[in-house]
């Protein structure tokens, strides 16, 4: 629970309604995304680049800009850092001394910041449109009737819950109340290990597709020792008996962009680049990922390809600014985005340079704008799961 959220606003005591600027929830074949072939928005006002160097300027360092990998250039250019989710939330909590912690990214790391810094630290959203559809698509409630459906089918005290880091506070407090655990996209198969030295079974949130290509890809199960739970359907749209034969417990989660990569892409690309490699983030579906060469989070494609011959070809399926960025900066090589009809994320465009000017000359005038804040309580949990991942051996160095 936040005190601010990108909902919209409800009377009181109807159910809240999303901002689905994509698809219908959980159904990946519904994401409409928007035909971008390779493009990205215009760039905003150039006149604004200025306004944004004088605010940051007079704040120096009492503000600690943090961008996300999949931001736009025009405001990544004014990021103190850059990483990707789990990075980010680490580098706001090496910088106790910055008063605001304005984060370009997409809420559910805005809350994870706030949960890892100082409680005196305001944590700033320019944009509270900016959420993400897979974070969405696991809401506390639905959450709640899946583990009581668990607990009817006997095996709620065998199971462990894993949440992705993409996922709200709330959900990361649930899994901290239950013995559970957060998980990047790098660090997804050590978290799965320790969470099957705890427990027999794993409900992993929200994301389906990274939980499957962990656990079949890295720890070795079938893909019969997964079952898809889909919280839109009764009793998840599986039986009992289903459940207790299951191993991994996937929630019916998706990213819109990374889950409307295709295989057909894949072999597409193959044909038309002699000698490309395929490198893709694991919350694409599995058929992709099974055709690709290279698969990793969001530091693992940046670092492989700093590490690459020149002279080297990819074909890379993540987000397109980031795409594009690796493809600016290293022109020795030859990077191309993966496929034509998957957009940018809508929701981390969301944030471009009038809302960050806006943020930053409104914390130059005194007032704080929106401000994401965890409860104490969601804090407290939170912050458990969090914390059982970041005492896993390695991981403070991990990146
Ligand atoms: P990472 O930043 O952890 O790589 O996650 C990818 C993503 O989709 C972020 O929204
Ligand atoms: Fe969410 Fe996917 Fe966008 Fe990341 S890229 S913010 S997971 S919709």
């Amino acid at each position: 629970m936040t005190t601010t959220s990108p909902e919209l606003p409800t009377a009181p005591g109807k159910r809240s309604l999303s901002l689905y600027i994509l698809g219908t929830q959980s159904d990946l074949h519904s994401e409409r995304g928007v035909e971008c072939p390779g493009d990205l928005p215009p760039a905003s006002d150039p006149g604004l680049v200025e306004r944004a160097r004088r605010a940051k300027e007079a704040l120096g360092s009492r503000v600690f800009v943090l961008g996300h990998h999949y931001q736009r250039d025009e405001v990544i250019q004014f990021a103190d850092v850059t990483g990707d989710s789990f990075k980010l939330a680490k580098d706001a909590a090496a910088r106790p001394d910055a008063e605001y912690i304005v984060f370009c990214g997409v809420h559910f790391m805005a809350e994870s910041a706030d949960i890892l810094t100082a409680p005196e630290q305001k944590v700033i959203l320019p944009d509270l449109a900016a959420g993400c559809s897979m974070a969405d698509m696991a809401r506390l409630a639905q959450v709640e009737d899946a583990w009581d459906t668990l607990a009817d089918a006997g095996i709620a005290d065998v199971t462990v819950p894993v949440t992705y880091m993409n996922s709200s506070a709330d959900i990361k407090a649930f899994c901290g109340r239950n013995g559970g655990v957060v998980c990047t996209s790098s660090n997804a198969q050590a978290v799965l290990e320790w969470a099957f030295r705890r427990g027999q079974k794993v409900l992993f949130l929200p994301d389906q597709h990274l939980g499957r290509n962990t656990a079949v890809l890295q720890l070795g199960l079938g893909l019969d020792d997964c079952v898809v739970y889909d919280p839109r359907r009764p009793g998840g749209g599986v039986s009992p008996e289903q459940l207790r034969a299951a191993t991994m417990i996937l929630w019916k989660g998706h990213c819109s962009v990374h889950g409307r990569f295709t295989p057909e892409a894949v072999d597409e690309v193959r044909g038309r680049i002699p000698g490309v490699q395929v490198m893709v983030h694991p919350e694409c579906q599995h058929e992709v990922v099974l055709k690709a060469d290279q698969i990793g989070s969001t530091e693992f494609i940046i670092r492989t390809i700093e590490q690459a011959p020149a002279g080297s070809s990819w074909a890379i399926g993540t987000e397109l600014n980031l795409v594009k960025r690796l493809a600016a900066n290293h022109p020795d090589k030859q990077i191309s985005f993966l496929e034509q009809h998957v957009c940018y994320c809508a929701t981390m465009n969301r944030i471009d340079l009038p809302h960050l000017v806006w943020a930053l000359e409104s914390l130059v005038a005194g007032e704080v704008v929106n401000q994401i804040t965890v409860d104490a309580e969601t804090e407290r949990y939170a912050k458990e799961a969090l914390q059982r991942m970041l005492d896993l051996p390695g991981e403070t160095s991990r990146d």
